[in-house]
């Protein structure tokens, strides 16, 4: 195949430490002469040099070391990541250059809100964007994350039936079988009984499941739309009716909101409450486990209970409201992951609400491309267009030639990407969740498309390439389990 001439298939070879190039009397750099007198410093601090093992490198190695090390990584600026779910879109370097003002990234979080009306305006503002956004009567910026978001609406619905009087009697969340992992994980720590509710062949909700699961037990329903997998949920108003007769809330999982942003709001298919990935959706780096924000969005009866302090505007002035009898209390310390919140300013103003839905329709345009490419290789695992993401099964691999999903990832590694999402939603056989974002053009999708192609042709004529696969990284294929739990985060010789 023409196309994938540009691909290198050579196993890269295992960098050295630093102390493995180290060679005595080699020096990076010149000290200057002292003009002090001179004092014999083992005299004083003992063998320090000896004990420390410092390597002795010359300038040119030890800048080709760490410029090694920097290109075995993986990131976005390296290659294209279709990790589903988790929106590695391209974030913005504006995004970092405003966050890195002195004026934000120098602010004390002990500081009187009095000294602070600058980054009050920013939260405020974030806060509007998210609300023009979402259609929701509030928002709050204090989770620290999607799962935290999740467990704070599920907070604010808590006090919410508590205060009707309904509390206890409320003690059910109905959850999807095809939800991510963290909304069953909330509603247990927020001390409620989960019941799974099915998904239909079709990929939907399906409803009469969920109709003779409501009673005058149920607190709420977490609904994920688009789902995880992928698809637009087209009985969100029924479903949220059917909830609310039954004294039920509602609960938008919105990780996946980069597929409606500007298009269509959650808040006006009749949610109570949503979360938003500030990481995903906008624009602050996800992954790697770094800060993130999971803003929630909530209708007006569910206001009283917000989190404390609410920032919002009184007077022509922006305050920090703590006078909140109702309030759930404080979630995270000070006002979340203040940062986060500047890189999504920005993010938002730099489109600008004209520009906004072309997140969403480009995110949807990538995500349906890459879905026909792959039709005819990869089964979608519905018959229908998708959103942000789609889902592709590789069970007919495992059937004819036993090849699983993750030896087809495994190989892909090979040819030069990030691997995609595997084996989530666990309801699809084989599953491979590929979401190409919208920052990806035609051509890198085209060579994504040619290789997962060629891999495809591959499980059938050679699956040993597969099974053996990765054959050109510095490890071949782990043990996933041992890889996690038992590191080799050595920066010491072993010898
Ligand atoms: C659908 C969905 N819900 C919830 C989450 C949880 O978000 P977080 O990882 O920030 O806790 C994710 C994570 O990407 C997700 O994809």
């Amino acid at each position: 195949m023409s196309n994938l001439k540009g691909f290198r298939m050579k196993r890269m070879p295992e960098p050295q430490l630093i102390f493995e190039q180290s060679s005595p009397g080699r020096i990076g750099c010149n000290v200057p002469v002292a003009d002090t007198p001179e004092v014999d410093l083992s005299a004083v601090l003992g063998d320090l040099r000896e004990e420390l093992n410092l390597p002795e490198v010359g300038e040119l190695d030890l800048l080709r070391h760490f410029t090694r090390l920097s290109h075995i990584n993986y990131g976005i600026e390296t290659g294209f990541y279709p990790l589903g779910s988790c929106t590695m879109k391209y974030n913005p370097k504006i995004n970092e250059k405003t966050a890195g003002l002195p004026g934000f990234a120098n602010l004390h979080p002990m500081q009187p809100v009095a000294t602070i009306p600058g980054a009050l305006e920013i939260l405020i503002g974030v806060q509007e964007m998210l609300i023009a956004i979402t259609g929701f009567d509030e928002i709050t910026l204090q989770p620290l994350a999607g799962a935290h978001g999740e467990m704070t609406c599920l907070m604010l619905i808590k006090a919410y039936h508590e205060s009707r009087g309904e509390g206890k009697q409320r003690h059910i969340v109905l959850v999807p079988d095809s939800a991510h992992g963290t909304n069953p994980a909330s509603a247990a720590r927020c001390g409620y009984d989960v019941r799974p509710i099915p998904t239909t062949e079709e990929g939907n909700t399906d409803l009469v499941a969920l109709a003779a699961a409501l009673d005058d037990s149920v607190a709420a329903l977490m609904l994920t739309n688009p789902s995880t997998l992928g698809l637009f949920e087209p009985n969100i108003e029924q479903i949220c009716e059917m909830v609310h007769a039954a004294g039920g809330q509602v609960f938008c999982d919105g990780a996946n909101m980069n597929a409606m942003v500007g298009t269509t709001r959650p808040g006006d298919h009749g949610f109570d409450c949503m979360h938003l990935n500030l990481h995903k959706t906008f624009s602050t780096p996800h992954g790697g486990g770094g800060p993130g924000c999971g803003a929630i969005g909530l209708k007006s009866h569910l206001e009283p209970f917000l989190p404390a302090p609410v920032i919002r505007r009184s007077e022509g002035k922006v305050i920090a409201d703590t006078d909140r009898p109702s309030t759930i209390g404080r979630v995270s310390g000070f006002y979340g992951q203040f940062l986060m919140e500047v890189r999504a300013y920005t993010y938002l103003r730099a489109f600008g609400k004209e520009y906004m839905a072309d997140i969403s329709r480009h995110a949807v345009l990538n995500a349906n491309y890459v879905r026909a490419r792959l039709k005819d290789v990869l089964p979608p695992a519905h018959d229908r267009p998708c959103m942000h993401e789609c889902i592709l099964t590789a069970e007919k691999y495992k059937k004819e030639n036993g090849i699983r999903a993750l030896d087809i990832s495994k190989r892909l590694i090979d040819y030069g990407f990030h691997p995609p999402t595997n084996y989530f939603p666990l309801i699809v056989p084989e599953c491979l969740m590929i979401e190409p974002t919208e920052t990806e053009n035609k051509e890198t999708l085209d060579d994504f498309c040619d290789v997962m192609i060629e891999i495809c042709r591959e499980a059938v004529e050679s699956p040993d390439l597969l099974h053996d696969a990765p054959s050109t990284q510095i490890v071949g294929r782990l043990d996933e389990t041992a890889a996690v739990k038992n590191l080799d985060v050595r920066w010491w010789p072993s010898k």
